[in-house]
Parts: C-alpha cells; sequence; structure tokens
C-alpha cells in the first residue's frame, strides 16, 4: 500500500495531512524517514511511526442511522443527553456526518473514516438530501417558486433544487431537495418567505435511502456502497 494512503488508514490525519507529515519529514518506516507519498508499505511486515509514535492500521466502520426525534447530533452532550452516538453500538469512536436538528428525524450517516465524511460534505461534491417537511400553513405555488428561483442567505444565493406539494390532500407536507448541507437550512430557507418548519424527516442522502429501518435503528454500509464513495474520492 502506498504511504499517503497507508496513513489515511491509520486515522491519524485525513490524506492532506497525511501528506504534510511525509513532506515534513515526520514519518518514517523501519526507522528511516521516507518523503515519497508513493513509497510502498508492507503493512504486515514494516513499522511506521509519526515521529515517535507506531501506527497501526484501524478498522473504519460506516453506520447508517434513522435518527429519531428528541436526540442531538453530537458526539457528546454537555448536559449528558443522549446523543447520536450513543444509539450505535461499536467500541470504536465514530462521529456523524453532518447534522441533523434535535427533532428532525431520518437519515444520518456516523463513521470513524473522516476522508470517507469529508467527501460526502465537502459543498463542492453536490450530495442531494432530500426532506419531507410539514410546514405550519399551506405552501403557495408563488413561494415555492421564490424558494427554487433562490433567495438570499447571508449574502448568499440559496436555493432548493425541488420543491412539490405532497398531495393536493396535505397542501402543508412537501418534498425538498436540496444540495446544501448547511445547519437548519430547510428550516431558515421556509423562514425566510414566512413559513415554519413543524416537522422535518431526512429520507435520502446522496445514493443513501431509510429503506425498512424505523426510528432508532442502524445498519452497517455494505462493502459496495463505502465502495462506490470511496472511488469517488481516490480518482481525485
Ligand atoms: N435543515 C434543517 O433545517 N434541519 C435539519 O435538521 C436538516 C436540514
Amino acid at each position: 500500500m502506498r504511504l499517503n494512503k497507508y496513513l489515511a488508514e491509520c486515522d491519524v490525519a485525513s490524506r492532506r495531512k497525511a501528506e504534510e507529515f511525509i513532506y515534513e519529514g515526520r514519518i518514517s518506516v523501519n526507522g528511516k524517514v521516507i518523503r515519497e507519498f508513493a513509497f510502498i508499505v508492507d503493512e504486515f511486515k514494516n513499522t511506521v511511526k509519526l515521529d515517535d509514535k507506531k501506527l497501526r492500521i484501524k478498522n473504519k466502520e460506516y453506520y447508517l442511522l434513522y435518527k429519531p426525534k428528541g436526540i442531538i447530533t453530537s458526539t457528546n452532550d454537555e448536559r449528558g443527553r443522549a446523543t447520536v452516538v450513543d444509539l450505535v453500538k461499536t467500541r470504536s469512536v465514530i462521529f456523524p456526518v453532518g447534522r441533523l436538528d434535535y427533532n428532525t428525524t431520518g437519515i444520518l450517516l456516523l463513521t470513524n473514516d473522516g476522508d470517507f465524511a469529508n467527501y460526502l460534505l465537502h459543498p463542492k461534491n453536490k450530495f442531494q438530501r432530500e426532506y419531507i417537511a410539514k410546514l405550519d400553513k399551506p405552501l403557495k405555488l408563488n413561494d415555492a417558486n421564490k424558494l427554487l428561483q433562490g433567495v438570499y442567505l447571508d449574502k448568499k444565493k440559496s436555493k432548493f433544487i425541488d420543491l412539490k406539494i405532497k398531495s393536493n390532500e396535505y397542501p402543508r407536507r412537501v418534498n425538498v431537495l436540496t444540495e446544501e448541507g448547511r445547519n437548519h437550512f430547510v428550516k431558515i430557507m421556509f423562514s425566510k418567505i414566512g413559513y415554519r418548519v413543524n416537522e422535518l424527516k431526512r429520507i435520502r442522502f446522496g445514493i443513501f435511502s431509510l429503506g425498512r429501518l424505523v426510528p432508532g435503528q442502524y445498519r452497517k454500509l455494505t462493502e459496495d456502497e463505502v465502495q462506490y464513495i470511496k472511488k469517488q474520492y481516490e480518482k481525485n
């Protein structure tokens, strides 16, 4: 395995940070400082160190949680409340990929793989998020068009990719499609045109959907799902 990939797999740092360590001469293989990113490491036979710290490859873990209401998206809480991390049984130190509000439900990925999370969250990669939102009043077509054309948030033009009323019977319930991961994005967008979001559920994030999970349940991502995402950023 190439040295830069090996370091990323050890969880010492993101791939970029790992390359900085190599460049700075802080990485040694069998006692010899190595400055080549492409140096081939034998993960079973070689001893790789960052300064004096011996490094070992860590198992990467990837979960898809159906986040229930009333749970905070964080790794720990000062007030001792349950967090999304508490819902997943693992000994690894995992963290949520992005965040959902306390009362938002739906898809949330958790992992201990920083590169994977960064890739999914980076705005330039435009991963789509799909939500069902319940509003405080029926959505008028004219207002829906405003959000599709774009409104200004913090001087930045922001828009929904798609916005549909689910059925004429329930005009307060809408489907929202965004490529934005900013915190509270859906609620802020609606509040900008005078609506309040009373309930919010994320039903899709990129290629991931809830399937048969029920609130509070989770599953591991399949090897195919993980490789599908990884292939995209390893190309770059
Ligand atoms: N947008 C919001 O307003 N809240 C969420 O939890 C997710 C997206």
